[in-house]
């Protein structure tokens, strides 16, 4: 049974002992207590869940609400009430299903695929830059974060001259640290940039994402402030996250050197060894956040209606039960998809086609062209990032 009295003082940014893993003590609750309430600073105290299959039978359940204006909710961040419907990741159905479907077809997989050549080029563009530097060179600033928002900008119709200004935005809008005020003027900076680049995209229509949703407008499906939010959302979401992803995974790689060569082994086996590296890493840290909307049993615990839930999913992706020497990295692991590091349920990552794309085109890319890469610096000199609800690095200097 999971105890009633919440674990004290437990606060969501406690150290890692390495830091490509969990903090410990999530781990020793998922064995010991694998549904248990927790105090956060803001005095509530919402139930944390550490299990794969708990998290997957929460994120799974209409029982549970994202709507982040309930009283109980356990917000990652201030201002969250301010949330126009085209940011339809807080929202519930309707709301939800029906912004949410205004995109489907941008990210289907098919649709997504047609994008490899220009993925492949832009790689290739960076890497031939890059690759002409001497020293030690900053892998973030030059190729994990211009590449996946020249890919956002060249999908959603947005000119990448603007990258400094969107980039900033989007950086307050994930940093936890912020106050409800900066978060709220970051939020308008990007929607009012994007609603200028609507009206643009009526005079010149371009083959992108902007377009489309515009004329969406048009049809008055969707409003023009819709396709400025929705534009806002996909900016932030497809950068920061992919960025991320790319810097962490070359450090996981330089770790575990014998298990490079599994990136040049063909599609099958990268795709395999992204997933693993998705599962390994699931960067998507503090965990998402839901309220229960009715009294609900998950486990041997029942969750009563307006309870708020933490779903720590990368505790969950290190689930014993569900991932055989899960604190491993095996780039070969037979069910490594099955992690939820894109979440699980309606509101799974809509850009996890795209994501899986880039990291399946960089990687191998990336250790193809400079076979000698290592770290510039010891690993005990990397700045990992603490309280952004994205785990990363701002910086990572290598050398080759
Ligand atoms: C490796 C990269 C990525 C990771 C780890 C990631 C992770 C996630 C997670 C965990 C969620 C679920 C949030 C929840 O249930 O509360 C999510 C949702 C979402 N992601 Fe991603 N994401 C990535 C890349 C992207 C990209 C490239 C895009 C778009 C271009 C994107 C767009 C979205 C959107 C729009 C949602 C909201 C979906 C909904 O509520 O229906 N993501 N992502």
């Amino acid at each position: 049974m999971a105890p009633t009295t919440p674990t004290p003082a437990f606060g969501l940014t406690r150290p890692r002992n390495t830091p490509l893993d969990p903090p410990p003590l999530f781990s020793e609750l998922r064995e010991r207590s694998p549904l248990t309430r927790v105090f956060l600073r803001d005095g509530l105290s919402p139930w944390l869940v550490t299990r794969w299959e708990d998290a997957r039978a929460v994120l799974g359940s209409p029982v549970f609400s994202v709507d982040p204006s309930h009283p109980e909710a356990p917000n990652l961040r201030a201002g969250q009430e301010q949330r126009p419907r085209g940011f339809f990741l807080t929202h519930d159905a309707p709301v939800h299903t029906m912004m949410r479907r205004t995109l489907t077809r941008e990210f289907m997989v098919k649709r997504v695929d047609a994008l490899r050549p220009a993925i492949t080029r832009l790689t290739d563009e960076l890497l031939t830059v890059m690759s002409g530097l001497s020293g030690p060179v900053d892998l973030v600033e030059h190729f994990s974060l211009p590449l996946p928002s020249l890919v956002i900008c060249e999908l959603l119709g947005v000119p990448y001259e603007d990258h400094a200004f969107f980039q900033e935005q989007s950086k307050t809008l994930v940093d936890r640290t912020a106050t409800a005020d900066e978060t709220s003027l970051a939020f308008a900076n990007l929607a009012d940039f994007l609603l200028g680049l609507v009206q643009a995209k009526r005079l010149t229509p371009g083959d992108d994402v902007l377009t489309r949703l515009t004329v969406q407008a048009d049809e008055e499906i969707i409003t023009d402030q819709d396709v400025a939010d929705l534009g806002a959302l996909l900016l932030i979401a497809g950068h920061e996250t992919t960025a991320n992803m790319i810097a962490l995974s070359t450090v996981t790689l330089l770790q575990h050197p014998q298990q490079i060569p599994r990136l040049f082994g063909g599609p099958d086996q990268v795709a395999v060894a992204v997933e693993e590296l998705l599962r390994y890493l699931t960067i998507v840290h503090f965990g998402l956040r839901r309220t229960a909307l009715e009294d609900v049993t998950v486990g041997d615990v029942t969750i009563r209606a307006g309870e708020g839930v933490i779903i720590s999913i990368n505790v969950a992706n290190r689930d014993p039960k569900s991932f055989t020497d899960p604190d491993d990295l095996d780039l070969a692991r037979a069910n490594a998809r099955r992690h939820i590091a894109f979440g699980y349920g309606v509101h799974q990552c809509l850009g996890q086609p795209l994501a899986r794309a880039e990291l399946q085109i960089v990687l191998p890319e990336l250790f193809r062209r400079l076979p000698g890469l290592k770290l510039a610096v010891p690993e005990k000199g990397i700045a990992f990032k603490q309280t952004t609800a994205v785990y990363g690095v701002d910086e990572l200097p290598v050398t080759w």
